[in-house]
């Protein structure tokens, strides 16, 4: 494989070689891992991201990412955030199974009993992703019952967000960690985090700092909150209606995932023989509760809700998550306008000072370029930004994203994240989303609008098709049988058995060979 890393990084070939790379070096066997090091587990919203960069190299390895995190639903729906690989040393990751223990704990709330994961949730990106990836590949798809067996879970994952996520009683999902919007840090978390007593110090060893820097890692104290909160749940038994959930929150990026998935949904539905039009009708009251609830007209940005603040608890700090809904479709053209104005005026700069949307107010008090999601830019957040600029009608600005987007992955060698204003690689190396997020924007075209039911044809995108014939060696490298593979839907106990692997389809999209735009 280290052939595929000569070639130079900075042409198309070159990036989408080494992303290919990446993707292919950290699969296990039937999910892939974001980080050898610092994340040796299957991440919830990550995997969803993976198989949307799998799709362009082997559609039945993305529909294995997300069939075997599928795997692992609880009974209640809830999707969990990481799902343990029993051969990863309980030392690798902290927290680790022996901290959530979700066979016991969560076994009220449906915990599956042979497979242990966290008790939390991510982002639900997962009905898009699965949208995506059948589109890359429907005969495949088709013949596997993909979407046939994935649409029922996909459909009790959503269920479990509404009916026992709306603490707020105002039609939104709330989070009760900070882990669960996957922006574990964010300056909007320190005012609803400054009522958790954190955990002892001495009680709990951080593995993260094995791996990173610690500048560019939550602190201590965030750790020491973190603990509580996630103890203090699974002491509950992950029981919604049950737990002290000191944090709540309504986070627009989070809803804004829950909506795309949704429109994803109904369309999931329709290929299924399923009806659309629950899913039609959610994404649209999502949509007007998310406007309702988290715009901030004045300041042209939505913000995050702390469900136990006196007043609207509109949280004072503007983070990139408030721009993920430009994926929204259907916003009114005003709320549009002022997202792309605050985009590129002086709190992120795109375009002007800054290549990569960072993630948090580059005026804020609490902004710093390094630290996780204080500052730094991430790849997922643009690639969301990149989609939602061309659904919402803005392509020279997406054009000018992906390439900034295609330049940084590659150059920072698919860091984690990166310095907004310098483009200084942070965090984690040869990371999962990075690499994956790399390969469906070199697939790309620019899409044009169609109105909100097709959001899904906007988001997709066309496979890349390099021409150089080490892609043979990638793809027969991926779709080598793997020693580990499994039944995955059948790692949580309940689910029916997943049809045998076909061949791969002669209309895969690497079998051209063509030459890349
Ligand atoms: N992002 C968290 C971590 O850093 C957990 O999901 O481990």
């Amino acid at each position: 494989m280290t052939e595929l890393l000569q070639a130079p990084a900075t042409t198309r070939d070159g990036a989408w070689r080494g992303a290919a790379e990446v993707l292919i070096g950290n699969w296990t066997g039937t999910s892939t891992v974001p980080s050898r090091s610092l994340y040796p587990h299957q991440w919830s919203w990550d995997s969803a991201f993976l198989a949307i960069g799998w799709r362009h190299l082997s559609p039945r390895r993305a529909q294995r990412e997300l069939e075997s995190l599928l795997g692992a639903q609880w009974g209640d729906g809830r999707v969990p955030h990481i799902v343990f690989n029993p051969s990863v040393p309980l030392g690798a990751y902290f927290p680790s199974p022996d901290f959530w223990r979700s066979s016991a704990a969560g076994a009220g709330r449906g915990a599956p009993a042979t497979v242990e994961t966290s008790g939390i949730v991510q982002p639900p990106v997962h009905a898009l992703a699965a949208l995506l990836v059948h589109e890359a590949d429907p005969e495949i798809s088709r013949r596997r019952g993909f979407l046939t067996r994935l649409y029922p879970r996909l459909a009790r994952w959503h269920d479990y967000l509404a009916r026992r996520r709306d603490l707020g009683r105002g039609g939104l999902a709330a989070v009760v960690h900070p882990w669960e919007p996957g922006m574990d840090n964010s300056p909007c978390w320190d005012g609803p985090l400054a009522r958790i007593e954190p955990a002892e110090p001495g009680t709990f060893r951080r593995a993260d700092l094995d791996h990173g820097a610690a500048t560019d890692r939550p602190t201590d104290l965030d750790y020491g909150r973190y603990v509580r909160l996630a103890a203090e749940y699974r002491d509950a038994g992950y029981d919604d209606a049950a737990a002290p959930h000191g944090f709540a929150v309504e986070d627009p990026n989070f809803n804004a995932l829950f909506i795309a998935s949704e429109y994803a949904l109904a369309e999931i539905a329709a290929e299924v023989g399923a009806a659309p039009a629950g899913h039609l009708a959610r994404a649209e009251r999502l949509t007007r509760a998310l406007l309702d609830r988290l715009w901030d007209a004045e300041a042209g940005v939505f913000r995050c809700r702390d469900l136990h603040a006196g007043g609207d608890g509109l949280i004072p700090e503007t983070s990139v998550a408030g721009l993920v809904p430009l994926i929204v479709p259907g916003l009114p053209g005003p709320v549009v306008d002022a997202l792309l104005r605050t985009l590129t005026g002086p709190h992120f700069a795109l375009g002007d000072r800054t290549g990569l949307a960072p993630s948090y107010d580059l005026r804020g008090h609490a902004f710093d370029p390094s630290r996780y999601w204080r500052g730094p830019a991430w790849f997922n957040i643009n690639w969301l930004i990149e989609r939602g600029l061309r659904l919402q009608g803005v392509p020279e600005r997406a054009d000018a994203l992906r390439s900034a987007f295609l330049r940084s992955a590659a150059g920072s060698g698919y860091a984690e994240y990166v310095d907004p204003l310098t483009g200084e690689p942070r965090g984690a190396r040869r990371f999962g989303w990075t690499a994956a997020l790399t390969l469906d924007l070199l697939g790309s075209v620019s899409p044009t609008f169609a109105g909100p039911r097709r959001l899904a044809r906007h988001l997709a995108a066309r496979p890349h098709r390099p021409s150089t014939s080490s892609t043979r060696a990638i793809r027969a490298h991926a779709d080598a049988p793997s020693p580990k593979l499994s039944a995955p839907l059948e790692q949580g106990g309940t689910p029916s058995t997943p049809r045998p692997d076909p061949q791969r389809s002669e209309r895969h999209p690497l079998a051209a060979g063509e030459e890349p735009r």
